[in-house]
């Protein structure tokens, strides 16, 4: 195996430059995009409840044991399990999630642009330039997605070359705080909107009679893109973690910053429809309320041009802006896990990995670009089933091959009492049993 050295593979300088950035990581699309227009589509507060079951009790073990096998192997999720154990099969799951990274990028760039086009719509639209603005809404459109996704790629392949520390770190630094500014400002002014109230009460008084087993397919399957778990993101993001961090603590801050920003985008965005509602904009197809790339791409500008104005500019630009660096730091980590994986297994320095792997994975976004209808197939194979099952083979390895208590042992460092907590009792039980019998039964129910 080739050997890169951690001085030469990098390292995060502080603690809270690594959680911004692993919260950089979880906090993107899936959260501002994703989680509303699922919690409006599929079950409103019931959902939510869902969500927030199946993040805290299936998704942060999860998260506990990649960031245990990342920092004890100072490797990318195939070297990590080769590292760990002599097993020949684990390499195999370690390159499933790369396969899984790049599948993921390649539409995430993709989504992004749509985004980030929206913002430019927004000023073309108020400046009264009503082609270059259609132009800009028209998600189908091959050689428009094609450009603005490339654009978005460079951006992220930039970043990864700058490294860890001067790279990663200091862009999610900067990224995150403007972010949570941003959406509490934008809740602020929504609130405070005609007909708001109706989708705070949609949002949070749950109806449970809508919980069935789809809706528990679906809300296990965001958590775990939400988190960015199952396919080595944060072995890969452990892996340049100091021995003199807490472990568990990391990952709970991480968890609760990436459900907490969910929880705001729902704040934000199903008051935002009732709102768009009131002003008279359709917000249901039939009975049936808008699907997600309606609501986020039609609704809210709609909603957007509807306010007018100054308002309307600022508003639409803002959102859409904060949409596309949310997806900014997750497509970071999204390419850092194969790029890391090209650096310590073939020995390559960073800026080459970062332009060779990038430009490949552009290759198969500029694919999607024509195609836009392959982004379903993409999603339901490498994220919808894709993540579910590296996050089960990795519990599967921790639990037996490498075993709970190395996992502990390693995350005596940085907390050292930890075997004396109640943590050290229950996590293995989670990584043993709840964790992997709950992904299965889901896998499976879902399958048949
Ligand atoms: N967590 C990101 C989101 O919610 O948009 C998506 C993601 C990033 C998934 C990185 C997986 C990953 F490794």
């Amino acid at each position: 195996m080739a050997g890169t050295s951690t001085s030469e593979r990098g390292a995060w300088n502080s603690k809270l430059g690594f959680i911004l950035a692993a919260a950089g990581s979880a906090v993107g699309l899936g959260n501002i995009w994703g989680f509303p227009t699922k919690v409006a589509t599929e079950g409103g507060a019931a959902y939510l409840i869902v969500y927030l079951i199946c993040t805290f009790l299936i998704g942060f073990p999860v998260m506990v044991a990649e960031l245990a096998i990342g920092r004890k192997s100072g490797k990318n999720p195939v070297g990590a399990f080769k590292a760990l154990s002599s097993n020949k099969f684990f390499p195999l799951v370690g390159l499933w999630g790369v396969i899984c990274g790049v599948m993921i990028l390649s539409f995430y760039t993709v989504i992004a642009g749509w985004a980030f086009g929206f913002a430019f719509e927004e000023i073309f639209y108020y400046l009264g330039w009503q082609e270059a603005a259609d132009l800009l809404t028209d998600t189908g459109n091959g050689w428009k997605n094609a450009i603005i996704a490339s654009a978005f790629m460079f951006g992220t392949i930039k970043i990864i070359t700058g490294g860890i520390s001067d790279g990663i770190e200091r862009a999610t630094k900067f990224m995150m705080p403007l972010l949570i500014g941003i959406i509490v400002i934008m809740i602020g002014y929504v609130l405070t909107q005609p007909g708001a109230s109706e989708g705070v009460r949609e949002y949070l008084l749950p109806d449970f009679s809508k919980i069935n087993a789809d809706l528990i397919f679906s809300a296990m399957g965001q958590a775990f893109f939400s988190l960015s778990l199952g396919m080595g993101a944060l072995i890969t993001y452990g892996s340049y973690l100091n021995k003199k961090e807490n472990i568990p603590q990391a990952a709970a801050f991480v968890t609760l910053a990436d459900v907490g920003i969910a929880f705001l985008a729902g704040l934000l965005i199903i008051p935002a429809m009732y709102v768009a509602k009131n002003a008279g904009i359709e917000i249901f197809v039939g009975d049936q309320l808008a699907s997600s790339t309606d609501l986020v791409f039609q609704i809210l500008p709609a909603l957007f041009h509807t306010i007018g104005g100054a308002v309307g500019l600022i508003l639409g630009v803002v959102f859409f802006l904060l949409l596309s660096i949310a997806a900014l730091t997750s497509t970071i980590s999204l390419l850092e896990v194969p790029v890391s994986f090209v650096i310590d297994e073939f020995e390559v320095k960073r800026k080459k990995a970062a332009w060779s792997v990038g430009l490949g994975v552009l290759a198969i976004s500029i694919v999607v670009s024509f195609y836009p209808a392959l982004i379903g197939h993409f999603d339901n194979i490498f994220n919808n089933l894709g993540l579910p099952i590296g996050g089960l083979l990795t519990c599967i390895f921790v639990a037996f091959v490498w075993k709970t208590d190395s996992a502990i042992t390693e995350m005596e460092f940085g907390f050292a009492g930890i075997r004396q907590t109640l943590f050290s009792k229950v996590w293995p039980v989670f990584i043993y049993v709840v964790c992997p019998l709950a992904i299965l039964y889901n896998i499976v129910t879902n399958f048949l």
